[in-house]
């Protein structure tokens, strides 16, 4: 059947699809611009497609095709087909559920493009693949491709409470309107999942980690009930995060026992009453006897007995459990970074098959460099999902340009050795190293409700990026950030060289003005946003960042090898005998996992000190050079976007100078070294930078 968009099915669409946005270049659009000057504007397409009766993803992909179509491609006949519709070429039977097949070709001097996949929602995504290609200035006329998500769910988990704050959220309060909802359905939410879709995630959990009761109680499940009819048809599962001790606030139980039968009876009615309102309801995320959330150990039961009652309550209607490994407690006088392997790895084969274990890409929390974390491949026979943290907690929030893509490789392509090289991260949270079929990867999300969604420009391209590596982890950082610019600024060769050229080293620079050469946790009290290697007064030893420097006269950094923590010991033999010698170590990671003296020599024969004020500098050098980049953009940019990222560049340079002179003058009050030659000093004394206070940052929980 040939759709020229009956007016019947475009009236019914145009209810489904959304309003361009008011304002014009403020990038609410985020990057599915699909610029007007690019859309053939006379007539619609040539669609051919099954009927889309009761099949509401195979519409939006159809609405989406026409929406999205550059004039190139408008002359172009389309196709959309599953194995259902018939015509299906037997070359993909071997296509993943939700993948999709894109092929055209030229017919008479017309394209054919056709998209197959085996789910309307695979077709949707391929939909979305195709108009990616054809704002980044892909060659429509071969194409050729597979491609199937590596990874089966694709979550972002909402730091967002009943009250409508963001825990670690720097884009304003949360786009759920808890007080509005169930009737009031925003158009925001539609907008939200077609953004989400457009790059593949599945998956949202709803409220904080830090959860309240509240969330399972009928009214609130009735308002997740109402968000989870708008995202369906978008591919996109609703979960919650449930209270551990939800069974004694709202059940009036005198206990959450894990293994007491009231308990997991209570646990199982509440999940029937949540299926019975969200059919497809994906699962529960928990976070357990952590940072002083409420657990099984509470009542002296392991993670595996309490992740299992709940996994049981779950499995009759399909849904997961996803067990945050993300646990440490100020009494266990034990390195913070081995608390959660010593508490998990002993547990490896207890976990029931429909729960995944959370684990943070690294073992402290989400810094802006941190090596991977040694559960990765210590796990074999447990579900390992990934938590990564798009909202950037540690790495300037809102307003600094820290691309995170980098950051999400660098994890994924760590190798655990745990079955010989190529035993990846990656491969062991796509399930390939240990054959597990019920895969995970979530992201903090970095969403409120500031017009840009994220806070900044810039900061979009962290939650593209987390959908893209979520869908194949093996996509390049730098191909991704070319994908996003040329889609959210211009596919012109110019502009998308030069904001890749942008990206690319971002992480990197953040690193060196604040944490280099391995340190961490060196943030203030104030939200984590500026410097404070020297606080020392909150109320767990962890919490601090002398903590983690360990810094004095003579030396710094923190020792985990055998005369230190050795947490060292919990990664596989060959990676910890290299840690156990600082010249072997990656100076990356130097301070991670080495304490030593100021008068170290490092690879290139300076000294320890002198080299980390070296990266202090670079690290300011290198906010000022993406200054220079940027300013030269500025006759390819709208004024609106460029004027924005310009201003929070110049809030950035100056972060980054208070970030490096405070820490320096920290670590010359304890070592009382001269600086490097062509280093100046910094501006103030440290009285100066200890005396700064910033009470009302954002994000605070
Ligand atoms: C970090 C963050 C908290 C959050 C916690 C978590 O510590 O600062 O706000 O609750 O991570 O991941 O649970």
């Amino acid at each position: 059947m040939i759709l020229r968009m009956p007016l019947g099915l475009a009236a019914a669409l145009s209810l489904l699809s959304l309003p361009f946005a008011a304002r014009a270049e403020d990038g609410h659009q985020l990057w599915l611009r699909y610029p007007s000057a690019a859309v053939g504007r006379a007539g619609s397409a040539a669609i051919s497609a099954p009927d889309t009766h009761n099949r509401p993803s195979l519409a939006l992909a159809i609405a989406e095709l026409q929406r999205g179509l550059p004039a190139r491609a408008r002359q172009g006949r389309f196709h959309l087909t599953t194995p259902a519709d018939g015509s299906w070429p037997a070359r993909y039977d071997g296509l993943g559920t939700d993948g999709f097949a894109l092929s055209s070709r030229k017919l008479a001097g017309r394209t054919e493009t056709r998209i197959a996949a085996k789910t309307d929602l695979g077709l949707l995504y391929g939909v979305f693949h195709y108009l990616r290609l054809a704002h980044s200035g892909a060659d429509l006329g071969r194409l050729d491709l597979v491609s199937s998500p590596r990874i089966a769910l694709r979550v972002l988990d909402h730091w967002d409470n009943l009250d409508g704050t963001v825990e670690r959220g720097y884009a304003g309060a949360s786009i759920w309107d808890w007080w509005r909802l169930p009737d009031w359905r925003d158009p925001i939410y539609t907008e939200y999942a077609r953004a989400n879709a457009s790059v593949g995630i599945n998956g949202a959990v709803l409220n904080n980690v830090n959860a309240k009761a509240d969330s399972l109680t009928a009214p609130y499940i009735a308002k997740a009930a109402a968000l989870a009819d708008v995202f369906r048809p978008w591919g996109i599962k609703v979960y919650l995060s449930a209270r551990w001790s939800a069974p004694i606030e709202l059940g009036g139980l005198k206990t959450a026992d894990p293994l007491d039968p009231a308990v997991a009876a209570w646990w199982r009615a509440k999940a029937d009453e949540i299926y019975r309102a969200i059919p497809d309801f994906g699962g529960f995320l928990v976070k357990a006897n952590s940072e002083g959330q409420p657990g099984p150990a509470d009542y002296h039961r392991t993670h595996a007995q309490g992740a299992n009652m709940l996994a049981d309550a779950l499995r009759p209607h399909g849904g997961v459990v996803m067990w945050r490994a993300f646990v440490y407690a100020h009494d266990n006088p034990e390195d913070r970074a081995k608390q959660a392997y010593n508490d998990f790895k002993p547990l490896d084969g207890q976990f029931a098959d429909n729960v995944l274990v959370q684990v943070k890409n690294g073992a402290i929390d989400f810094q802006p460099r941190e090596p991977f974390h040694p559960l990765f491949g210590a796990m074999p026979r447990t579900n390992l999902m990934m938590e990564f943290q798009i909202t950037k907690e540690y790495l300037g929030q809102s307003t600094h340009l820290t691309y995170l893509g980098p950051l999400f490789s660098e994890a994924l392509h760590a190798d655990t050795l745990a079955q010989g090289k190529g035993s990846t991260v990656a491969r062991v949270v796509d399930g390939s190293l240990d054959g597990h079929r019920l895969t995970g990867i979530a992201g903090v999300a970095n969403i409120g409700a500031n017009r840009d969604w994220s806070g900044s420009i810039f900061n979009q391209a962290d939650w593209y990026a987390f959908g893209r590596l979520a869908w194949d982890p093996d996509l390049s950082p730098k191909a991704i950030a070319r994908e996003w610019a040329a889609q959210t600024f211009s596919p012109a060769p110019k502009v998308v060289d030069a904001v890749t050229a942008i990206m690319m080293p971002s992480r990197e620079v953040a690193v060196d003005y604040m944490t280099p050469l391995g340190l961490a946790h060196q943030m203030s009290v104030y939200g984590h946003y500026g410097p404070g290697p020297w606080v020392n007064t909150l109320a767990r030893p962890e919490w601090n960042p002398v903590y983690y420097n360990r810094a004095d006269a003579q030396g710094i950094g923190f020792d985990r090898t055998a005369s230190g923590s050795n947490a060292i010991a919990q990664y596989a033999p060959a990676i910890a005998a290299r840690l156990a010698r600082p010249e072997a170590t990656d100076e990356k990671d130097l301070l991670w996992f080495h304490h030593l003296p100021w008068t170290y020599r490092m690879r290139d024969g300076a000294t320890l000190w002198d080299d980390l004020v070296r990266h202090y500098d670079r690290g300011v050098a290198g906010v000022e050079s993406m200054q220079a980049q940027w300013q030269a953009l500025k006759p390819a940019m709208d004024a609106e976007r460029f004027e924005k990222t310009r201003v929070f560049l110049t809030i950035q340079r100056r972060d980054a100078q208070l970030w490096r002179d405070a820490s320096i003058a920290y670590w010359q009050s304890l070592n009382h070294l001269p600086l490097p030659a062509g280093s100046a000093p910094p501006a103030h004394d440290l009285g100066w930078y200890k005396a700064l206070s910033f009470p009302y940052a954002p994000g605070n929980p």
